[in-house]
């Protein structure tokens, strides 16, 4: 069982108190008495040693102090002869008058004669002897003494031990009465001061706590100027501290986490990259294998057999330079290697100049390609002019190997505040909404086997993507109701 440290400081205190009340009662109880008749004793001699003196002396004080030890002592005096005859005895004010009718007082009541004196018959030398005497008329105690004033007169005195008794008994029940307010005031005075000390222990133990599952708020109010007041204080600099180390810790924690994060996605984009790569290169060089191989075990075929086994060779092979070079490019524009050369130029200019080496391409695939450049003359952009031109390029030949039997491509420019927006439609499939986001991700191909039908590689929207956004510009996609339409922004110069 735990036993808080207010009940310890408080048991030990009022522990200390109990104690040194119970040893005073103890003490009183066996020790009072005694110390009493000792000192009674003391004063004993000390009243025989006055009336001895005064008697010697010849003093005519010594009725005073008779009077006075018998009242203020409360001590019964006998004097006798030296024929042992009671000359005084005390409550008789006149010594001479006693001294006369010494058989009248041979009838006084109150005290054993007969016992005193035979006592002091038996008195052996000049100190007086005191001791304790049973009086049997008074069934009482007495503390008596018994000595010789000079050779012609002896003296009793005699203190009832009862008073001795009472008093004591007085003392000790003060002295319990006195405990027991000590150890009430005691107790609730160790109570208040144990509070002081052990209040603001709780208090730092539960700030301690609360530390200790990474709680800062609650911090210890300095009032006092002690070691607990230090101690609060190096406490709060400790949370403080704490907390803002936990918070720098947290937060690098955060940022590893999210590095490791990246880390992970980019390493998952390189598998996927390298799987993707590899997976493109297996069919042109299992081709070129293929024809390779048939090229040998036909050497003997005729010219044109052999010229298409290498036609198609040629054609893989440049299907791969075309893909790594493209490769490259997409590495370049993605990872920053090239820098941009940006260039004041008209690109309704731009989009003719295309147009027109193009013509021929269009004219085989019988496409109707139509750009209504009217009022739009001179539309000058600041862009890198090569890799514009690139992503119009990626544009119209996505647009001629998608566009449907209607064979329609139409080429716009618009243009906004700061903008020139270059749109490119043909007619054809829409590509499903699931999929539109993907398609400017390297690879990715919507259609799969028509893709293979025209060559394609699926790089060519992800450099766009590059492209834009190297240039800082917005790009997209939106499906239209008889087909597709693909536009791309460039900064008005
Ligand atoms: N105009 C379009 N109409 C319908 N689908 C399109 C159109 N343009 C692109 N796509 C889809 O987006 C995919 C990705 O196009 P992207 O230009 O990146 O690759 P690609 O044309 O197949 O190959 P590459 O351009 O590298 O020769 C295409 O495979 C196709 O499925
Ligand atoms: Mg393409």
């Amino acid at each position: 069982m735990k036993i808080s440290l207010k009940t310890k400081l408080f048991g030990a205190f009022f522990g200390l108190i109990v104690f040194s009340v119970v040893l005073t009662w103890v003490l009183n109880s066996t020790l009072l008495q005694k110390y009493y008749y000792h000192n009674q004793r003391n004063t004993m001699r000390q009243s025989y040693n006055i009336i001895k003196d005064a008697y010697n002396n010849d003093s005519d004080n010594i009725m005073m102090d008779i009077e006075k030890i018998e009242s203020l002592r409360g001590t019964a005096i006998l004097l006798f002869d030296k024929d042992l005859n009671v000359i005084y005895q005390s409550r008789q004010r006149n010594l001479q008058m006693l001294r006369e009718n010494r058989h009248i007082m041979g009838t006084a009541p109150s005290i054993d004669r007969k016992f005193i004196k035979d006592k002091i018959s038996r008195l052996q030398t000049d100190t007086p002897k005191i001791e304790i005497r049973y009086d049997k008329r008074m069934e009482s105690n007495f503390v008596s003494l018994y000595a010789k004033i000079d050779d012609n007169i002896y003296i009793y005195m005699g203190t009832p031990f009862a008073a001795i008794q009472e008093s004591s008994q007085i003392a000790i029940s003060f002295s319990i009465l006195t405990g027991l307010l000590t150890l009430v005031l005691g107790g609730l005075i160790i109570y208040i001061l144990t509070s002081r000390v052990t209040k603001p222990i709780v208090k730092l133990n539960v700030i301690a706590k609360k530390m200790a599952v990474l709680d800062f708020s609650e911090k210890y109010y300095v009032n006092r100027n002690d070691e607990i007041g230090t101690l609060g204080e190096s406490i709060n600099s400790l949370s403080k501290q704490l907390e803002s180390s936990i918070r720098d810790l947290q937060q690098a924690n955060l940022k590893l986490m999210q590095d490791i994060q990246k880390e992970r996605q980019i390493d998952e984009m390189r598998k996927e990259f390298i799987s993707n790569v590899s997976h493109e290169l297996k069919t042109p060089i299992a081709i070129v294998q293929g024809y390779a191989e048939g090229l040998r075990l036909n050497v003997n075929d005729d010219e044109e057999n052999k010229n298409f086994y290498c036609d198609v060779i040629i054609d893989e092979a440049n299907k791969m330079d075309s893909m790594v070079r493209k490769l490259l490019e997409l590495s370049e524009l993605e990872f920053n290697q090239i820098s941009l050369e940006r260039d004041n130029f008209p690109i309704n200019e731009l989009i003719t100049d295309v147009l027109k080496k193009k013509a021929i391409l269009f004219a085989e695939k019988d496409a109707k390609v139509t750009f209504n450049s009217k009022g739009k003359d001179n539309v000058i952009v600041n862009a890198d002019y090569y890799y514009i031109e690139q992503v119009f390029m990626n544009y119209l030949s996505n647009a001629l190997n998608h566009m449907d039997d209607k064979k329609i491509i139409n080429v716009d420019l618009e243009i906004t505040d700061t903008k020139a927006r270059v749109e490119v439609f043909n007619s054809g499939k829409n590509i499903p909404d699931e999929v539109i986001e993907s398609i400017w991700m390297s690879f990715f191909k919507v259609d799969k086997a028509r893709t293979r039908a025209y060559g394609g590689t699926g790089l060519g929207l992800s450099i766009v993507k590059a492209i834009q956004k190297a240039h800082n510009n917005a790009y997209g996609v939106i499906n239209k109701a008889e087909g597709v339409m693909f536009w791309f922004e460039t900064d008005l110069a």
